[in-house]
């Protein structure tokens, strides 16, 4: 790096595990390359936000976000970059619109960004405003090489593969990760043990749909199994598998490794096979209900959830109430529900009107959040008077006089500091009194 003394840099994560990955991918080239990465935003010399596209209240934030660096901006010299799927997704509309920004990288061109940014401080001090601009997409980029910078904790994600080639109607996934591609499993393994030794206790394989994980004779089943096999990790889960191609070995491999969590994150996204269709999720509800039969009756401790999409375009209230049905049907320990979001490049933009009221979207994913409250409550009260294993990840976020962690399902566990002693990554067994919709009250036994 030809610059006097090292560079101050800041890195906000929004958007999903991909992401948070990939920001520790960005800390390790920067770092690797004389940079120093601050907590502290106010010393920081270059900032940089690792932005989510996903749905429009994402934008929104990081639009929110930029407007406060405009007085810091103005205060000092400062370089600011935009990265990750928000930047792929507007490219020159984001630069055009934002003079605030020096540096846009997209998510498969983050070896360039050292370069970027030093070219933004150089312009800068020579008084100049020259933006970098990186967003071509690759159809091989893995950074099978860079080693992630990872901050302390218990979990460490790791990225099996990249990009999308699914194209949901309503995804503007596949426009900002561009095409699927796989790690080397040797490269996964190497990572996971690894961790394993920096003292991570639990691994969390990511990939937007990880049944497509192909290297060699490998498949998603088998990646997994060497994984959970690596000394030192005590759990290993992932996410997610895409409901169009869910192999029986998977499932088997979930059930008979004991050291694979017993949860698996299920997206439906609707009850209704016209909206599915029009969706390109290429199932039926019925081939849906199906594989969810298989899953539940493979063990009671099976934990399974989902994510929803209300108010999809042309979604009527009787297609809606396919997916009420579907819920009570299913009854998944949570679900995340979304507001159909416009997203720009994507199929339904292009050929199916946004035509679902801003309200009636509203009115629907009311009603579905209460419902699945009531059934999380439902489900959660079951846990009551058993005894959990629980990966301990530090303090609630409520009071640092509570400990939390986690079920092996994933669900959040709390109990009083004062009666269990406990360091994260320990893995106690807690005796369940209480419950609410999120979250399991603990003793110990
Ligand atoms: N690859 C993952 C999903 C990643 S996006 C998978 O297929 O499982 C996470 C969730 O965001 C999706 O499951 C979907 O429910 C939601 N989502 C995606 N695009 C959206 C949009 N345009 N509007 C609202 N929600 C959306
Ligand atoms: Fe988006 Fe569908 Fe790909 Fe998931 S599988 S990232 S929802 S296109
Ligand atoms: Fe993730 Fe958001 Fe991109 S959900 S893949 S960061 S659009």
């Amino acid at each position: 790096m030809n610059q006097k003394s090292p560079r101050q840099v800041h890195l906000e994560t929004f958007g999903c595990q991909m992401n948070e990955y990939d920001s520790e991918l960005v800390r390790s080239l920067l770092t690797r390359d004389g940079f120093i990465m601050t907590d502290d935003r106010e010393r920081a010399d270059v900032i940089l936000m690792n932005t989510c596209a996903i749905r429009e209240n994402a934008h929104n934030k990081v639009y929110t976000h930029l407007s406060d660096l405009r007085a810091l901006k103005r205060q000092r010299p400062l370089v600011v970059g935009v990265l990750g799927c928000m930047a792929q997704n507007l490219k020159e509309e984001l630069a055009a619109k934002e003079p605030l920004v020096d540096v846009l990288a997209g998510p498969d061109a983050y070896r360039q960004l050292p370069m970027l940014i030093a070219d933004a401080i150089e312009s800068q001090e020579q008084g100049e405003r020259r933006k970098g601009m990186a967003v071509d997409l690759s159809e091989y980029e893995t950074y099978d090489d860079v080693v992630p910078e990872r901050r302390d904790g218990v979990n460490a994600w790791i990225a099996v593969m990249r990009g999308c080639d699914n194209f949901c109607s309503f995804c503007v996934v596949p426009y900002t990760r561009g095409r699927e591609r796989s790690r080397e499993p040797e490269g996964i393994v190497a990572e996971a043990r690894l961790a394993a030794s920096q003292g991570f206790k639990q691994i969390t394989l990511l990939g937007q749909n990880v049944n497509s994980y192909r290297s060699g004779d490998w498949d998603f089943a088998r990646l997994l199994v060497a994984v959970a096999d690596v000394p030192g990790i005590e759990r290993v889960r992932f996410t997610s598998p895409h409901p169009k191609d869910f192999p029986p070995a998977l499932l088997e491999a979930v059930l008979s490794h004991p050291r694979i969590c017993k949860h698996i994150h299920l997206p439906v996204q609707s009850g209704n096979d016209r909206i599915l269709s029009l969706m390109n999720r290429t199932y039926t509800r019925a081939a849906y209900l199906t594989l969810v039969d298989q899953i539940l009756a493979a063990g009671p401790g099976m934990v399974l959830t989902t994510d929803i999409i209300a108010g999809f375009c042309s979604e009527s209230d009787a297609e809606f109430a396919d997916t009420y049905r579907l819920l009570e049907e299913v009854r998944y320990h949570a679900a995340f529900i979304f507001k159909y979001s416009e997203r720009k490049n994507t199929i339904a933009a292009r050929k199916h009107p946004d035509d679902v009221s801003d309200a009636v979207k509203s009115e629907r994913v009311t009603a579905l959040v209460d419902l699945q409250r009531r059934i999380s409550q439902e489900r959660n009260r079951a846990y009551i008077g058993s005894t959990l294993p629980v990966l301990v990840e530090g303090d609630a976020k409520r009071s640092s006089l509570q400990g939390m962690g986690k079920s092996d399902g994933n669900i959040t566990v709390v109990w009083e500091k004062s009666s269990v002693s406990a360091s994260p990554g320990q893995i106690i067994a807690l005796s369940i009194y209480d419950c609410s919709a999120s979250t399991l009250y603990a003793s110990a036994p």
